[in-house]
């Protein structure tokens, strides 16, 4: 009317023109063309995953001839520049290829792991570092990461729960639905955002036994409830791939899982994006004894939905053979085919196929001192305070360090400049870190401190090139060799600062282990230190729960300090001074000991959840059924009180809306931040329902003394399950909720949802 479009109209109109283009190449590509588009090469130039027999120059000369739509691990300029100039120059169509990487936390600047960095409960940080990754990535001519991991993962002993958000499925729906906003940013066209990948689709974190790649057996509910929630977030988030996964779920592997990719996914919540096989998932499917060879695992995968196939040449070895034997149908096919030039064209690839890979960028950007400075706030933030006791000698608490203390610095993690980089470090520099010791040398009079490494635990058995992520670890079990010093060390101080842990690479994929307890050599050293100095502070390295029952007995301060990144050392010595005040939470349940795996704060009641002095109950004979330290816990360097629960009514409709309102006032003497976590229950439903579940949370700022009331709107949304009548709705009856500072929250209240 008045003369102008909407934005709603001009990004239809763009969507119309986009899928007429699409259509109009669709029309030109011959069979051989399409199932190019549908595979996806290693690059050579990184392995993440069992090396395939495909030679370099054979890559090239497939590349030529319009076989391969997609590579990973292609990772520079240069190098993603000369890949495709080979696809523009040689094949018929030019259709640019599009490369994908793992950039899981940072491409050279390196944040704390996910499940680190989860511990912030800082959604805006988590975006930030998910666009700084998202930038330095795509200057180096990367258009796509295969993140964020939303796989709610329960189980300590499973090595890729550091790759997550934890065990709870609403805080990895809206972590991921972060990261995934910072990949992509709103526009995925512009250079200097990349396309998310929401993996593994589905129930990869559910393996049997915590062990890598196991089979996974859960009932379609439990799937809706527990495993979907946060794919389903990435999907209304508009995430742009999503990968499958190498399990299996109740007997389908999810590669050929069709009700899960074609009638959940892509029917049931409309989406239209790529989905990636995972590396070698499909050619899997033989091991699993679910294909017969190749052809058929292809046959499987691409009915079941999988568009994309990631280094098991089955669409390229059988596809072809399919359609002509008319086992396949070209409209599969074509929608698959539409969909990753679909992907290719909302990435602005067909305007300009080389505008990622600007070796200008690469300098200027990557790992420039602002991304730095955003990695050290991200690694302090993701800091969790676990215990500060306050000691016999002196009536404060042992943290933060008071000045000109005598600092011993000890342990083989502390001047350790690779392990904070993690796993699944992307393009970070071996050793590129600041360790714990130079954190703390930048921070002190470095002649207050003194260093003693003790006993090495693992040993570093690596060829120089070797890549770790592929090979085992060799772990000391009896050399004790530094001990005596160290002990000399840690006696002529004022308080020691030990290090333990875990090393980078005993976490990640195929990093699962039975036992999650500081390695025997470390825990031995770190009985000894304790002996000779009470006033010890344990600071952790890790990428799992750990059992901590003997150290949160015996050790006055422990710091889980994760694998930090690039920053760690700054960040740490930054809390351990007082300096930032630590408000991290555990988005993990840390065990007692590892025979209560899989652990998880929303469990079920059971029909025996008490003890009334008998054995007969839902728990165990040799250890309380609680968790050591639970999900949402972490403490600070001041208090806080919370008080004055409120609800705005005490009823209220399946589509009104109640608010629940609690005061919280920073009690001690310090400024703090808070994480005001909301937990709710429903009494009874046409399911059984977990005992609490997290429904929201707001990480406030509390100068000492104030108070801030804060409130959650409880609607609809934060009710609803997947039903006995298997849709999402919410049941009228009685629920409970809870407001507090962690999953045990001891205030409460109750309200009716009426019929
Ligand atoms: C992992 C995926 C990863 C892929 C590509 C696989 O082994 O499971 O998470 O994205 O390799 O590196």
């Amino acid at each position: 009317m008045f003369g102008y479009t909407s934005s709603a109209q001009v990004s239809s109109d763009h969507n119309s023109r986009s899928e007429k283009k699409i259509d109009s190449i669709l029309k030109l590509m011959t069979l051989e063309e399409k199932i190019g588009q549908m595979t996806m090469y290693n690059g050579s130039w990184d392995l993440t995953g069992p090396p395939g027999t495909v030679s370099a120059k054979d890559k090239f000369e497939k590349l030529k001839n319009g076989k391969i739509g997609a590579m990973l691990n292609v990772t520079s300029a240069e190098a993603t520049r000369e890949a495709q100039k080979a696809v523009m120059k040689h094949t018929r169509l030019k259709i640019p290829l599009v490369f994908g990487y793992d950039v899981i936390h940072g491409y050279k600047t390196i944040f704390p792991i996910p499940l680190g960095e989860s511990a912030s409960w800082d959604l805006e940080l988590m975006e930030k570092t998910a666009s700084i990754a998202a930038k330095e990535a795509s200057a180096a001519g990367i258009h796509w990461t295969f993140a964020p991991m939303v796989d709610v993962s329960r189980d300590a002993r499973w090595g890729r729960v550091m790759e997550g958000a934890g065990e709870d499925p609403y805080f990895n729906s809206v972590v991921g639905v972060a990261r995934i906003k910072g990949f992509q940013g709103d526009d995925l066209s512009s250079a200097h955002t990349i396309a998310a990948c929401a993996k593994h689709f589905a129930g990869y974190g559910f393996a049997e036994a915590g062990k890598d790649y196991n089979s996974v057996d859960v009932g379609v509910y439990e799937l809706h409830n527990s495993i979907l929630p946060p794919f389903k977030a990435a999907a209304e988030a508009n995430v742009a791939t999503f990968m499958n996964a190498f399990n299996e779920i109740d007997g389908i592997p999810a590669t050929a899982h069709k009700y899960l990719q074609r009638e959940v996914l892509k029917d049931g919540w409309n989406w239209e994006g790529v989905m990636v096989s995972d590396w070698g998932s499909i050619g899997e499917m033989i091991a699993h004894g679910y294909a017969r060879d190749k052809t058929h695992a292809g046959e499987l995968a691409i009915k079941a939905g999988s568009d994309m196939d990631m280094e098991s040449s089955a669409y390229e070895i059988g596809l072809k053979s399919l359609i002509e034997e008319n086992k396949v149908s070209m409209a599969l096919v074509d929608d698959a085919v539409k969909r990753v030039l679909r992907l290719k064209m909302k990435l602005g690839l067909f305007e300009d196929p080389y505008k990622y890979a600007n070796p200008d960028r690469e300098k200027a950007e990557i790992y420039s001192e602002s991304h730095q400075e955003i990695a050290r706030d991200a690694a302090r933030k993701s800091i969790v305070l676990l215990k500060n006791d306050t000691l016999q000698t002196d009536k404060s608490p042992l943290l933060p360090l008071k000045p000109d203390q005598k600092i011993a610095v000890l342990g083989d993690l502390a001047d350790d400049k690779d392990t904070p980089l993690g796993n699944w470090r992307a393009r970070a520099e071996r050793k590129s870190a600041i360790s714990l010791l130079e954190g703390i040398k930048n921070a002190v009079d470095p002649e207050n401190i003194t260093f003693a490494r003790g006993p090495q635990f693992v040993i570093d058995n690596l060829e120089e090139g070797k890549r770790q992520f592929l090979w085992p670890l060799k772990f000391n079990k009896n050399d004790t060799t530094g001990t005596a010093e160290a002990l000399e060390v840690a006696k002529n101080s004022d308080v020691v600062i030990i290090t333990m842990g875990e090393n980078a690479y005993q976490t990640g994929e195929g990093r699962s282990q039975v036992d999650i307890q500081i390695n025997k050599v470390q825990k031995e050293f770190l009985k000894k230190i304790r002996k000779v100095n009470p006033n010890t502070v344990l600071v952790l390295m890790n990428g799992r729960p750990l059992n901590l029952s003997w150290e949160s007995e015996n050790i006055p301060a422990i710091l889980e300090t994760w694998h930090l990144g690039s920053q760690a050392g700054n960040a740490i010595a930054d809390v351990l001074l007082g300096k930032y005040n630590p408000s991290g939470k555990l988005p993990v349940s840390f065990p007692r000991s590892v025979g209560q795996e899989p652990l998880f704060y929303n469990q079920k009641n059971t029909g025996r959840p008490y003890s009334r002095n008998t054995v007969t109950f839902s728990g165990y004979t040799d250890s309380e059924k609680s968790a050591l330290y639970p999900f949402g816990f972490g403490l600070s360097y001041t208090s806080f009180k919370y008080d004055n629960l409120k609800l705005s009514d005490t009823t209220m409709t399946k589509n009104g809306k109640i608010v629940a309102s609690v005061e919280v006032t920073n009690t001690g003497k310090k400024d703090g931040e808070e994480v005001v976590q909301l937990y709710i229950r429903d009494l009874i439903g046409s399911l059984t329902r977990p005992v609490r579940e997290l429904k929201g949370f707001k990480k406030i700022l509390l100068k000492t003394g104030e108070t801030k009331t804060v409130s959650f709107e409880i609607t609809k949304n934060q009710l609803e399950f997947y039903t006995a009548n298997k849709i999402w709705d919410v049941e009228p009856g009685n629920f409970r909720i809870g407001i507090g500072n962690d999953s045990r929250t001891k205030l409460g209240a109750k309200f009716q949802v009426l019929e």
